[in-house]
């Protein structure tokens, strides 16, 4: 069956939400600079185009679910010669990344409303981003929403093929079964390698830098371990551990 009569399922579910008054303030004064539509970009209407959205040239990472953008701002701040870009469903947490940008002065920075799959699908050109993060994707603990979930073989194989040779695919979970899901699917994947192969368990440590969100510490609060993964594409020329 074609990928067009049969859509993939929606990692999300999207909630219609009031914006808060300092939201909205802050949605109507940046969104129109800083702001796009994944549906306009889809249909034509808005080119994707982040050199003109940043008015420079530099490496990009594509952060998956944004939510209410406090590792967004953090890691924009913490790297100002990368450009991010946040893509997310949910307008209150793009709204608060608009805040938290505006407070901080942080520039390199462009919000992207909508289904980040098909944007990485759709128009995000092969071999173009220096990296991907996607920090406690929504779990779909019951079985029979697994289908749900984002990380996947398929999302894997895509996001993989979109990352430029030596990119970086960044995943954190605190479920337990979600975490040996991303494992087993990443490590299957033949462009990816786990840069954690060495560490305890071969997961990666948890960054630094990466503020801790509600999520995370609902986690910790709830006694879930959570688990950071990094893989890398290989390089054109480096040798496969297949030798091939
Ligand atoms: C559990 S939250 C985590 C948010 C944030 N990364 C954090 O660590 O606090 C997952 C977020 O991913 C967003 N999301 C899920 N699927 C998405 C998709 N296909 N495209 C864009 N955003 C998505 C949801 O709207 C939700 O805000």
């Amino acid at each position: 069956m074609t990928e067009a009569a049969h859509p993939p399922v929606p990692t999300f579910v999207h909630h219609r939400s009031r914006l808060t008054e300092g939201q909205q303030h802050a949605w109507d004064r940046w969104w129109p600079e800083r702001g796009r539509d994944v549906g306009d970009i889809l249909s034509g209407a808005e080119p994707y185009d982040p050199p003109a959205w940043f008015g420079r040239r530099a490496p990009l990472v594509l952060e998956i679910g944004s939510g209410m953008g406090e590792s967004t701002a953090a890691m924009a701040a913490a790297a100002p010669d990368v450009d991010h870009i946040a893509v997310e469903v949910y307008e209150p947490g793009l709204a608060q990344l608009l805040m938290r940008l505006a407070d901080t002065g942080v520039t390199n920075v462009a919000l992207l409303r909508g289904d980040a799959v098909a944007l990485l699908r759709e128009r995000v050109p092969p071999a173009s981003l220096g990296g991907i993060r996607i920090f406690f994707p929504d779990p779909w603990p019951k079985r029979r929403h697994r289908k749900r979930r984002l990380v996947q073989r398929d999302f894997v194989a895509l996001a993989a093929s979109r990352l430029e040779p030596g990119g970086f695919l960044h995943l954190a979970t605190d479920w337990d079964d979600y975490a040996t899901q991303m494992r087993a699917v990443c490590d299957a994947e033949p462009a990816l390698v786990n840069t954690g192969a060495g560490e305890a368990g071969g997961w990666t440590p948890r960054p630094d830098w990466r503020p801790v969100t509600k999520f995370e510490q609902r986690a910790r609060i709830e006694g879930r371990t959570v688990r950071d993964l990094m893989y890398r594409t290989r390089h054109a020329d480096a040798p496969r551990d297949d030798g091939t």
